[in-house]
Parts: structure tokens; sequence; C-alpha cells
């Protein structure tokens, strides 16, 4: 099986070579078009046999997401580094424990209690920013999250996320605590927790968001 479908990936990469390019992400509209199961179960046996992009090939585990299905907010990171690679689990290590300190703290709830999710659901080799075509190839699956989970609203957590899910690549630094419309949700980008972790001074500005995200959390 295994064989097959890196004989399968390995087509694809030739048709690439020959200059078949994958579509623009931005005339991406209908994601209906990916055939993809509206349930999460389903969708991540899908995630988890995916092989459309080469992070397959140095995955250890991917990484889908987790939390609770019914809450009203999600919050969407970039794409899942080693500790998350190896246990398959969304933040955790340090930036994890900061994300969950955070909601804690700002919003009142658990990191359970809330959805926690990456644009890209396979570990880039040394934690590099994922490609375009990789963006393309695992977006559909977080949009197919999104749907499913239907959230009132989406946190982007930093400018890659930003960047993925908007295809807008103002700098997070002056895009962070606006409120933006995603579809009938809302979109707040805010930094990422990463960021913070390298940068305490801009801890006051993320507070500042999330005081925001959590206003508007009681007003739903
Ligand atoms: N950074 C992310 O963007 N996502 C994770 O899951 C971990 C670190």
């Amino acid at each position: 099986m295994h064989h097959i479908k890196a004989l399968e990936l390995k087509r694809l990469y030739q048709l690439r070579c020959v200059g078949v390019k994958y579509s623009d992400s931005r005339r991406v509209v209908n994601i209906n078009n990916y055939n993809l199961p509206t349930s999460l179960q389903k969708l991540e046996e899908v995630v988890n046999d995916c092989h459309l992009c080469e992070l397959s090939k140095s995955r250890i585990k991917s990484v889908f997401g987790e939390g609770n299905i019914n809450s009203p907010i999600m919050f969407i990171g970039e794409a899942p580094g080693g500790s998350e690679d190896e246990c398959g689990r969304p933040f955790v290590g340090r930036t994890g424990s900061l994300l969950a300190k955070i909601i804690e703290t700002m919003l009142g709830c658990s990191r359970e209690d809330v959805y926690i999710t990456n644009v890209i659901k396979c570990r880039p080799p040394k934690n590099r920013v994922p490609t375009q075509s990789e963006v393309v190839s695992c977006r559909p699956y977080m949009l197919r999250q999104i749907e499913a989970i239907n959230p009132k609203i989406l946190v982007a957590l930093g400018s890659s996320s930003y960047q993925f899910l908007t295809d807008d690549n103002t700098p997070i630094s002056k895009i962070r605590g606006v409120v933006l419309e995603f579809g009938d949700k809302i979109l707040i980008p805010t930094f990422h927790p990463s960021y913070l972790l390298r940068n305490p001074s801009a801890k006051k500005d993320a507070f500042l968001d999330f005081k925001k995200i959590k206003s508007y959390l009681e007003n739903i």
C-alpha cells in the first residue's frame, strides 16, 4: 500500500516537472469539488492517509486538530512542529503551554473547551515555512473542518496562518486585533504564541486582542 502511494506521489512530481501546475488557491472557492467527507472522523481518516504533498513522506504523524467540536471558537496555527509530529496533537510543548495559559487566563476556559488546529496538517522539515503548493493541497481540509465545527470566531495565530487563510499578505503586526469577516464567521488574527515566547513585550498587544476575542465570545 505504502509503495503504491509513493509511486502515485512520484507520478505527481513527474507531472509537475513537465509543467503541470497546482491550481491557484485564490480560485479555489468551492471545497465541495474536493469530494471531502463532511464527518470530522472520516475527514481525519483522509488526512491521516493523505499523500498529496511531500510533507507526507517525512511526517511521523499527521496532526488533525483537537478540542471541543461544538466550540464557538477555533484557533488556527501554522503547521505542526517536532513535538506535534511525534504525538499527533496540535500545540504541545512550550508554545502549546503558553497558548493554553492565555486561553485560561484571558478567556476563562481550558484548551479542551475550544478547538485547536493548524492550516497545514503535517510538519514541514526543520519547521520551514510551508510552500504554496503545500498550502493549496492542505487548506481544503481546514476549510472542511471549519464547516463541520462551524464556530462563530476564528483566531488566526501568526502571519502564516492569517496569510494561508485569507491570501492576504498584510503583516501580522498591522492586522492583529482587527475583526474581519470570513464568510459568515469573524476572523481575528493575533500573534503566534511562539512569537510571544521570543518577544515577551508583544504580550500586551496579544492581551488586547484576547480581550476583544472575549467580548465577541460573550456577545454571540
Ligand atoms: N506551532 C503551530 O503553528 N502549530 C502547532 O501545532 C505547534 C506549533
